[in-house]
């Protein structure tokens, strides 16, 4: 067997292998790897040979976490509109009557893309110190052509650490000038901005809500990135029931996120479609709004994946590990269902299917965590207390980079 590196003596191992039962724990586990990939998995007695060798004495092992919902480019600062939401304002309020996502990329059609790549990347180090190796990240603050390529050129010039989905959500709003002239708006995302942008995305996105799109134009604009070849999602019934759930899913979407008040035919049509709900409860907490369904998914079978939604507005949050404990907290997940949600459902939610779990045909990324001071190494300990540490060791497609 060929082997680069062993990552030894691993206290607790959740592998997270669909092929082996719960979380695929192996206490006292290591793992060795070779090029991008785990070449060997199993108990540290009967590990073999490697010329590096990492210690994980200790530790807890994870596959390199993923955020699947993340908006890691903006300009500008939106610490005002949280004093205004304080003192009782309405996030939908305030977007229709000019603000929240509008004023945002009022600022972000200023930046040039080597200040967008700046600002991204000091994003993308802090959750990689987190232990995130994998990090999906949209458009949505340009809202024309010019700007939203730049957002997505900035993405694209990022070093690889951690890997990026990209997303392209044009459809984020109607910008100021066509808020009297929103088919033209439509018609320039399907006609102008999607010939340029599909091009440097994986997914299109679109936000179908009040003050933003209603469903026939959500619609129009997935099905218009669907044929340009872009896997599909969206911002689903968040602020209020639009249909878009079951919509998208009957498009085929990957995943729908947000879900507070998804029906039962969106749920049924995900669950047909394979679909994944993607919980922010970050948002939901910004926004003291009610949670999803949970439970609902759990009966359909629907696999629950859970993301940041990092954002100058409704959910500036950059630890996934915060989001984790907060989706046990207000959203009702088990700690079983918030690793799972960080780590191979959100694999499944971003359609990556070699990363989120560790064993034979998975990607070499793994991540080692130290347990909070006098806590035992495992996840309960890491999800039972809010934020994160850091991660003591992270492995990024076989290469270590921390
Ligand atoms: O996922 N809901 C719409 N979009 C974002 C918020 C973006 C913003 O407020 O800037 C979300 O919550
Ligand atoms: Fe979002």
């Amino acid at each position: 067997m060929k082997v680069d590196t062993l990552i030894h003596g691993i206290r607790r191992l959740y592998t997270m292998d669909p092929g082996r039962e719960g979380l695929g724990l192996i206490e006292h586990a290591s793992i060795a790897t070779y090029k991008n990939n785990v070449a060997w998995i199993g108990p540290s007695k009967d590990a073999p040979e490697a010329s590096t060798i990492i210690h994980g004495t200790g530790l807890v092992g994870l596959p390199g976490l993923i955020d699947p919902h993340t908006h890691g480019i903006w300009a500008g600062s939106r610490s005002n509109e949280f004093a205004r939401r304080l003192a009782g304002e309405d996030y939908a309020d305030i977007l229709e009557s000019g603000g929240g996502i509008l004023s945002t990329v009022d600022a972000t059609r200023e930046a040039s893309v080597e200040a967008m790549s700046a600002c991204l990347d000091a994003r993308l180090r802090h959750m990689r110190d987190r232990g995130v190796t994998t990090v999906e990240t949209k458009s949505g603050y340009g809202l024309e052509v010019a700007t939203e390529r730049r957002m997505l050129s900035a993405m694209r010039s990022m070093p690889s650490v951690p890997d990026i989905v990209r997303t392209y959500l044009g459809g984020h709003t109607i910008p100021r000038e066509y808020r009297s002239n929103r088919d033209a708006y439509v018609r320039q995302i399907i006609e102008e901005q999607l010939p340029v942008c599909a091009p440097l995305a994986d997914f299109v996105d679109v936000y179908c809500d009040r003050g933003a799109f209603n469903k026939d134009e959500a619609v129009a604009i997935l099905k218009a990135g669907k044929a340009h070849g872009l896997k599909v999602r969206a911002h689903a019934e968040q602020v209020t029931h639009t249909g878009i759930a079951e919509a998208a899913a009957k498009l085929g979407a990957i995943c729908l996120d947000h879900l507070e008040r998804i029906d039962d035919a969106g749920i049924a049509a995900m669950a047909d479609a394979g679909t994944v709900a993607v919980l922010l409860p970050g948002a939901q907490l910004y926004l003291k709004d009610t949670a999803p369904p949970v439970d609902a998914f759990r009966a359909a079978g629907i696999p629950i994946a859970i993301g940041t939604d990092l954002n100058p507005g409704s959910s500036p949050i950059h630890d996934i590990w915060t989001v984790a404990t907060l989706a046990c907290l207000i959203q009702g997940l088990t700690i079983e269902e918030a690793i799972l949600g960080i780590t191979r459902n959100a694999a499944k939610a971003l359609d990556l299917p070699r990363h989120g779990w560790l064993g034979k045909g998975s990607v070499a990324s793994i991540a080692l965590f130290a347990p909070p001071p006098g806590e035992p190494a495992t996840v309960e300990s890491l999800v039972q207390h809010m934020g994160s540490f850091g991660a003591k060791v992270v492995i990024q497609n076989g290469k270590q980079v921390i």
